[in-house]
């Protein structure tokens, strides 16, 4: 499992560089499920899903794959290197299958959804095909394996948020949790496989969303991270009330002011300032936003699909800069989509100039199959191109992460603890509401939970070092 402490767990890592992440947690059962996760923070969410599902049919968890039963890999498909990852692990449980053939291998998630039974066809070792909106047809599935068949079900829904579910929190530390408060997307970006993989975007009930939250601060949780493709665009409704994005947010926050919030992901096109004033009128509601620009180019934009132009982004950092002025904003670019010219490179150069983000997940253009763009455009920029420009885009990033981190040198801040720090029990760890990673010297008297004040003296560009001042 990644060291629960690392950077990586809580951040929306949409990433497929975030290395898999082997299920441990549930105890009940005597059949035993190995499970393994990839790609983004919705994954590892559906995750504890699937693992509340399996437990209640009797199955327990297990690191060690000889020892499973049935091997489970929840995938990602946003690009093509994180499907290729999954063929590689496909490899290795070939391998473990062949020590024990009566395993049952089951593949989850985006790249089952995308491949559906091809995917059967090109991997012989895989049993069993499920996409993220099955995830209750698991039991019959694995009944139709075990009676010698293989099975699919990739049937996505225009209902199921899996409301009814309680997830099995697992690899945390009992501090920060995800809660899913919407699936799919509606957007149709024409780089992006997600609408495919996922389907039509759906809100989840407004109460069942308070009711976790409430549930996990109640067990002693300290802060919750409200998961969509695109949250802003979040809005449910029954007969006596309608409740929007901005409204969910105020009522988790109201749950208690020990309890933080967070959210992603928000998309520039729907983020409103009702959000905004919301996030400033709330202590509890962490500041920072991950508010993906993709290119800084208009006309790359509008290729893109993306449905704003490079005038209304900045529009709205300004309105966040203006209503939030301590809010840290981050992002996602790509570089070398098709048909990108130096000149619109360039834009996207000097868009990360205007916002000096705190940090970006920063990618190369992958082409996805079926996508819009796959359809319509060429994928022309040659790769080398691509390399340079996603280089400066890392170059010029790196140093306004720098920049921002030393903004904060000197102050102090209040850190909801997690835990140790990577490189041993001297240093503790957690994060300040800008959702920097911030360490300090080990207090015996502080655990994991524990809000502290603490006086930034040195930086990074990852991390923030500083002293203890108390505990809150
Ligand atoms: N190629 C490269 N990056 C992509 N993303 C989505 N699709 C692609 C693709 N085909 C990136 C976007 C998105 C993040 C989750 O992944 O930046 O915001
Ligand atoms: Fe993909 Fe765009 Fe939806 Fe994000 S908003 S999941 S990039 S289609």
């Amino acid at each position: 499992m990644a060291n629960q402490f690392s950077g990586n767990v809580f951040e929306k890592v949409t990433d497929e560089t975030r290395q898999g992440e082997v299920l441990q947690g549930i105890e009940q059962g005597t059949k035993k499920m190995y499970l393994e996760s990839y790609g983004c923070q919705m994954n590892f969410s559906d995750s504890e899903i699937v693992a509340s599902i399996m437990a209640e049919n009797g199955y327990s968890s297990t690191p060690n794959l000889q020892e499973a039963d049935v091997v489970f890999i929840n995938t990602c498909s946003i690009r093509e290197n994180a499907e290729q990852k999954v063929r590689g692990r496909l490899d290795v449980f070939r391998m473990a299958k062949k020590q024990k053939p009566e395993m049952v291998i089951g593949v989850l998630g985006c790249m089952a959804e995308r491949m559906k039974a091809k995917l059967l066809d090109e991997e012989k070792v895989v049993d069993l095909v499920i996409g993220p909106d099955a995830y209750k047809d698991l039991p019959n599935l694995l009944d139709q394996v075990e009676s010698g068949q293989k099975a699919v079900n990739v049937i996505l829904s225009r209902e199921e948020t899996y409301a009814d579910i309680t997830p099995v929190r697992l690899g945390g530390n009992g501090v920060l949790a995800f809660v899913t408060i919407m699936r799919g997307c509606d957007n149709m970006c024409s780089f992006c496989v997600v609408p495919f993989t996922r389907g039509r975007e759906r809100s989840r009930d407004a109460h069942s969303i308070i009711s976790e939250c409430r549930d996990l601060f109640e067990k002693g949780y300290k802060e919750v991270t409200l998961l969509g493709q695109n949250v802003d665009s979040y809005h449910w409704s029954n007969e006596e009330e309608n409740v929007n994005f901005a409204q969910l947010l105020e009522r988790v926050a109201l749950i208690s002011p020990l309890l933080r919030v967070r959210f992603s992901t928000s998309h520039p096109k729907d983020i409103t300032d009702e959000v905004l004033e919301t996030m400033a009128n709330h202590e509890n509601i962490c500041k920072c936003i991950h508010l993906p620009v993709q290119s800084g180019s208009t006309t790359c934009l509008e290729r893109m699909n993306r449905t704003y132009s490079r005038e209304w982004y900045m529009n709205r950092v300004e309105a966040i800069r203006r209503i939030i002025p301590e809010c840290a904003i981050t992002s996602d670019v790509i570089a070398g989509f098709c048909g990108e010219t130096e000149e619109e490179h360039a834009d996207t150069l000097s868009m990360i100039d205007f916002v000096k983000y705190d940090m970006s997940y920063m990618f190369k253009y992958s082409e996805r199959p079926g996508t819009f763009a796959a359809r319509k455009y060429k994928d022309d920029i040659a790769e080398e191109v691509k390399s340079r420009r996603l280089d400066e885009i890392i170059a010029k990033q790196s140093g306004y992460s720098l920049e921002r981190n030393k903004e904060a040198v000197g102050q102090t801040q209040k850190i909801l603890v997690e835990g140790f720090a990577k490189k041993g029990n001297h240093q503790q760890c957690g994060r300040n509401s800008q959702n920097k990673m911030v360490v300090f010297p080990t207090q015996d008297h502080v655990q994991p939970g524990d809000y502290v004040m603490v006086k930034m003296e040195d930086c990074s560009q990852a991390t923030l070092i500083g002293t203890f001042i108390e505990k809150l």
